[in-house]
Parts: structure tokens; sequence; C-alpha cells
């Protein structure tokens, strides 16, 4: 039996098919590249020793996805593939909508036609909206200010139906709060197009002189440096999360949400102050004018996972900066 992963190219995708090849399962990797290199495959092999196999496709592509389900004997699903930048989601609304909710459509089906309904579903803290307080817990109303946003909430809905429709499902829908950091061994990370929009991947290259300052969106916050909080979270906690997640959906059936992140907020200038000290490296940084849609303060209550799924955070932030930047030193372009 494998495990279908959907994006498993991607930044969080490939550090949990190192996990899962790690524990013994056998992948399949669905990807179509959009976001990410085929090199990423070698270099998930190489940190395990062990192969996977790959199929280059669009999850909205009906036959070559029931090709997939017809040729290998899926136990679960892992689904990623998405698209994820919010600026961009909010110009080009239809690309979005037409990618993340058709291509989970498309996904669904194509279970539902071969009988495998187990599913963990890559959500995010950004359905909590503008309105809620931290810590926030998974029981709070959703809502979003960007298509992008959206499109999580929507796929929780439509899962939410499916399961209302057919008991027989079981789907996890993963929270995650702020991943960063990359694998300890420096071959696999997050490797972003252009210039970066994300706070950790903007400072490892102004660290390695791509570029010339941080500029920290906003310092008139209402938290006690006036910086933004966030819940970082080390990527490969959160990919161990999903092997959690994926024990609980093969064992049961239901359909439940929950928070991956650490509890912990760290203001930006915090992360700035964490990186000089775990690397060495200084972190020139200008104070600029709010970034749009931003919120002050944005953290976990990680405890249901901890409770329904065994699994908590275990990294702290000089683990997130001292891997984020041996990633960044070890291949300054990326995967390129
Ligand atoms: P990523 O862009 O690195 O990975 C997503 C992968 O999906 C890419 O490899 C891309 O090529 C692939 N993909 C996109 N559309 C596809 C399609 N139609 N068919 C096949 N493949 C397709 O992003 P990531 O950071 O690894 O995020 C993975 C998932 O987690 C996404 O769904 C994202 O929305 C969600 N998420 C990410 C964050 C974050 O901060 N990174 C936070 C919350 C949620
Ligand atoms: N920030 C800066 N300067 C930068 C980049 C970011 O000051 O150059 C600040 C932001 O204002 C924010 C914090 O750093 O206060 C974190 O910003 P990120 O862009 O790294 O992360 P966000 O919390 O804005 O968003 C991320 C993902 C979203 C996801 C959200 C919640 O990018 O996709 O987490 O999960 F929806």
């Amino acid at each position: 039996m494998s495990i279908l992963v959907t994006g498993g190219t991607g930044y969080i995708g490939s550090h949990t098919c190192v996990e899962l090849l790690d524990a013994g399962y056998d992948v399949i990797v669905v990807d179509n590249l959009s976001n990410s290199k085929i090199k990423a495959i070698d270099h998930i092999e190489g940190i395990t020793g062990k192969i996977l196999k790959f199929y280059k496709l669009d999850i909205l592509n009906r036959e070559g996805m029931y090709n997939v389900f017809e040729e290998n004997d899926i136990e679960a699903v892992i689904h990623f593939a998405g698209l994820k930048a919010v600026g961009e989601s909010v110009e080009e609304p239809l690309r979005y909508y037409q990618n993340n909710i058709t291509g989970t459509l498309v996904l669904c089906e194509a279970m539902q036609r071969y009988g495998v309904k187990n599913m963990v579903f890559s959500s995010s803290a950004t359905v909590y909206g503008m309105d809620n307080e931290s810590p926030l817990t998974e029981d709070l109303p959703l809502s979003a200010t960007n298509p992008y946003g959206w499109t999580k909430i929507m796929i929780e809905q439509i899962l939410r139906d499916t399961y209302a429709s057919d008991g027989t499902w079981s789907i996890a829908l993963l929270r995650y709060f702020n991943p960063i950091g990359a694998h300890e061994s420096g071959r696999i990370g997050e490797d972003p197009n252009g210039i970066p929009n994300n706070l950790m991947p903007y400072i490892t290259q102004v660290a390695a002189g791509k570029r010339k300052m941080l500029n920290i969106f906003g310092n008139d916050y209402d938290t006690p440096d006036g910086t933004g909080i966030r819940d970082y979270i080390h990527v490969v906690d959160l990919a161990k999360g999903h092997l959690k997640a994926l024990q609980k959906v093969i064992e049961s059936n239901g359909i439940d949400a929950y928070n991956l992140g650490t509890g912990i907020g760290y203001s930006v200038l915090d992360v700035v102050k964490a990186f000089e000290k775990a690397t060495g490296k200084e972190i020139p940084y200008v104070m600029a004018d709010r970034r749009a849609g931003d919120i002050a303060s944005c953290y976990a209550d990680p405890s249901k996972a901890y409770r329904e799924l065994g699994w908590k955070a275990e990294k702290d932030i000089y683990d997130m900066c001292k891997d984020a930047w041996r990633w960044q030193v070890n291949n300054p372009n990326g995967y390129e």
C-alpha cells in the first residue's frame, strides 16, 4: 500500500516525503512542477536512500489522476498541491479558485471512484481571518481576506460535506501556522521564485548578501515591540505532524481540524535577533509601512493535535534559523 502525495516536490511536501520514506511508507508523488523543481526528488532520495515514484501531472487532469489510482494501490492521500501566494491570489483570483478548488474536486472524485477515502489536507491558519484573538483554537469562526484564504475555507467545507454524505471518509484538516527552516541535511528547503514574500527566506537572502536589507512591515502594532507576531514552526516538525495525522485517518473515520503550530509567538524583531544569534550573521533592517492584510498577532493553541494525534513541535527558533541558513549556504540558487 502506498501514500499519494500531491505537491510532493514543494517545500512542505518534500520534507513530508522524507519522513514518510524514513518511516517505511511507499510514496507516490504527483506534481506539475508549477512551483517546484524535479531536482527535489533526487535530494529526497539522496537523504533517505530510498526511491519514490513520480508523476509529472496536473491534478486537474482527470484521466491522468484516474491512471495514477489505476496503476497503484493507494491507501491514503496527503494533499499539498495548490497555489499559495496571497498577493497573487488577489491579482488572479480565477486561477487560484480553478487550481486549488477544481484540483481538489478532481482529486476527491478520483479517490471516490477508486475507493480511497483517507486524506490529510493542507489548510492554513489564514482561515481564522482578522478578528479572532490568539491563541487560536480550532472551533473559532472562519473567515478570509483574500482568494487564497477563501480557497482553504471552501475546500475545508467541500471535505466536510463529502464526509457528511459518506461516513467512510476519514479526513484531517491541518491548519499550518508559519512553516520555516529546512531539513538538517541542508539538501531540501524553501526555494521561492523571485523576491521572497515571506520573512525567513527574505532574511536568509539578506544574510547571503543577495538583498540589501530587510523591510519590517510595521512597528506600530499593538505588540510588545510593535512588530507583528507569528507562530513559526520548523518544517520538519510540521512534516512529522502529517505522519501522525496519516495514522489517525488510516485507523478511524471522521473529519477534524488540527492546528499545527508551536503555540509560541515571536515578533519580527525576535526572529531577526534569533537568526543573528544562531548564525552570527548581521541582518540590517529598516522599518517600513504595514503590509496590507497583515494582522498584529497570530499564534496557535496546538493542544488538540497533542491530545488527539500525539504530536507536538520539538524544534526551537534557533534550530529553525540555523537550518534555514544551512539550506541557503549550501544552495545559494535553490535547486538551480
Ligand atoms: P509549494 O508551492 O512549495 O508546494 C506546492 C506544490 O504543489 C508545488 O510543488 C506545485 O508545483 C504543486 N502544485 C500546485 N498546483 C498544482 C496542480 N494543479 N497540480 C499538481 N501540482 C500542483 O508550497 P508549500 O509551502 O509546500 O505548501 C504546500 C501546501 O500547504 C499548499 O497547499 C499551501 O497552500 C499550504 N500552506 C502553506 C503554508 C506556507 O507558509 N508554506 C502555510 C499554510 C498552508
Ligand atoms: N514580514 C516583514 N518583512 C518581510 C516579510 C514579512 O516584516 O519582508 C513580516 C510580516 O509583516 C509578518 C511576519 O513577517 O508580520 C510574517 O510574514 P510572512 O509573510 O512570513 O507570513 P504571514 O504570516 O504573512 O503568512 C504566512 C503564509 C500564508 C499563510 C499564513 C498563515 O505566507 O500563506 O502564514 O498560515 F496564510
